[in-house]
């Protein structure tokens, strides 16, 4: 039963359409001033989707393995703590989903790198790494790389770091995968903005299969993510539009700097985790399935910045995770409205209808903002259109983790996420970027 399922959602979005790349300007110009843009790793523009592409069942099963290991490189953020992750049996791709065009040192030389609005540090894959694949950046080749000493100030805010020699060098771990790195400074390009010395972990070593092919461009909080080592050029402020996973089109963007962003969004308070000072936290206060408001414990979205939990947006995450009594009280109002209609699962999702879903919206309501999802944020559907899932899943029981609810990128697609670090907002409003 559930092989003739997951044979019947063959095929759909992305992975049926190789061909459609000649249609599309891939040449990549990136919208102007301070604007990147953003693809899927899938897409046909993207260099570095898989070489057969997976079919539609497969590539959802994928995402859910990846989010497994997401879930824990979120966890691992708790300040002081460095949990050795749990390789996943299954040979998992890359987990930030959506990359951007990068240049970095003098000549500048180009690299596709995965945007993550929940890490601080850039990684860098560098020439020799081992481990990493083809695409590197050659230091050598730049006349003004520089790496770090240990006595700097950066060499302190690096996880683990160690000063065995002279230059300053961390080893971290990131989803299912590690990481050994020097701290360098190079000039990196976005768009038409250079920034000088910019501050990376030129990685050197990485295992298992988490770390993005050409590397990762870290939006969090703390001070080394890009935001804070550009706080004069760009303010501490940024957007970005998600592209859907079902266009062919492909192209979102990301704008850096207080210019060109929305003058009229809805915000939210964005809350400070000194747990996890990485995370853009926010206050999720309810949901409401149509009209009605799901009656969930308080507790399941409590803020705690002893324990780290609470609600954060992240880019990396796909579908949306939910503590247990929230998604389950969630689901369980998605079931009640389908009227005992046979329900079904595929891989974590486990409410699946071989038909429409009679759910029309579902809101996220937030400190101040109340954001209502149309079916395409929060229904996942096979091409034929017969097979229908709630795209969200409980975090796992018993993890570390488990009191943290991530709204993830499945949940972004089509939507301006706004991040006001000067006034500690967080805006949304819809927008198709694709
Ligand atoms: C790169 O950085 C060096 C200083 O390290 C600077 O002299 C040079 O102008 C920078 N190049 C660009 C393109 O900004
Ligand atoms: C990082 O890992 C490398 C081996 O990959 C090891 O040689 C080095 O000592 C480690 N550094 C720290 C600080 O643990
Ligand atoms: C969100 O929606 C609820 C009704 O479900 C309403 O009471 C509340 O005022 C709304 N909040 C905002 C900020 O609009």
């Amino acid at each position: 039963m559930a092989a003739l399922l997951l044979l019947s959602l063959l095929a759909l979005f992305f992975w049926q359409q190789p061909s459609a790349a000649a249609a599309l300007n891939c040449g990549g110009a990136d919208e102007g001033a301070s604007t990147l843009q953003v693809i899927h790793v899938n897409s046909p523009c993207s260099p570095l989707r898989p070489k057969t592409p997976l079919s539609w069942e497969d590539s959802v099963l994928q995402m859910q393995a990846d989010d497994k290991s997401r879930l824990q490189f979120l966890s691992t953020l708790v300040a002081g703590r460095s949990i050795v992750p749990v390789a996943s049996g299954r040979a998992v791709t890359q987990n930030p989903t959506y990359i951007v065009r990068v240049k970095i040192g003098t000549p500048a030389q180009q690299l596709l790198v995965a945007l993550d609005t929940s890490n601080d540090v850039a990684w860098i894959p560098c020439t020799a790494c081992i481990g990493c694949s083809a695409a590197t950046f050659d230091p050598a080749k730049s006349s003004s790389f520089k790496p770090l000493r240990c006595g700097s100030p950066q060499c302190a805010q690096v996880p683990n770091p160690s000063c065995g020699g002279k230059s300053c060098g961390f080893n971290t771990t990131y989803g299912s995968s590690s990481i050994s790195a020097g701290l360098a400074q190079d000039n990196i390009t976005l768009a038409t903005d250079s920034v000088r010395g910019y501050t990376f972990g030129c990685v050197q070593k990485t295992t298992g299969s988490s770390f993005p092919a050409q590397g990762l461009l870290g939006l969090g909080r703390g001070p080394l993510s890009l935001m804070s080592q550009t706080t004069s050029l760009y303010q501490s402020t940024f957007s970005y539009c998600l592209p859907s996973y079902k266009s062919v089109n492909f192209a979102g963007s990301l704008r850096l700097g207080p210019n060109s962003q929305p003058k009229k969004i809805k915000t939210t308070q964005l809350l400070k985790n000194p747990r996890r000072s990485s995370l853009y936290y926010v206050n999720l206060l309810a949901i409401r399935v149509g009209r009605k408001v799901v009656a969930i414990p308080p507790s399941a979205f409590a803020f705690d910045p002893n324990t780290g939990a609470g609600t954060v947006f992240d880019s990396g995450t796909v579908y949306t995770i939910l503590v247990k009594p929230a998604y389950v009280a969630v689901r369980d109002e998605v079931r009640r409205r389908m009227r005992g209609a046979a329900v079904t699962s595929l891989g974590g999702f486990d409410t699946c209808y071989s038909g429409p879903i009679s759910v029309p919206t579902i809101t996220f309501m937030f400190s101040g903002m109340n954001v209502t999802l149309p079916q395409e944020n929060f229904v996942i559907r096979s091409s034929a259109g017969t097979t229908n899932c709630l795209a969200m899943a409980a975090a796992p029981d018993g993890a570390v983790n488990s009191a943290l609810n991530v709204i993830a990128s499945f949940q972004q697609q089509n939507h301006r996420i706004l991040i006001d670090g000067p006034n500690s907002k967080l805006g949304v409003a819809r927008e198709t970027c694709s």
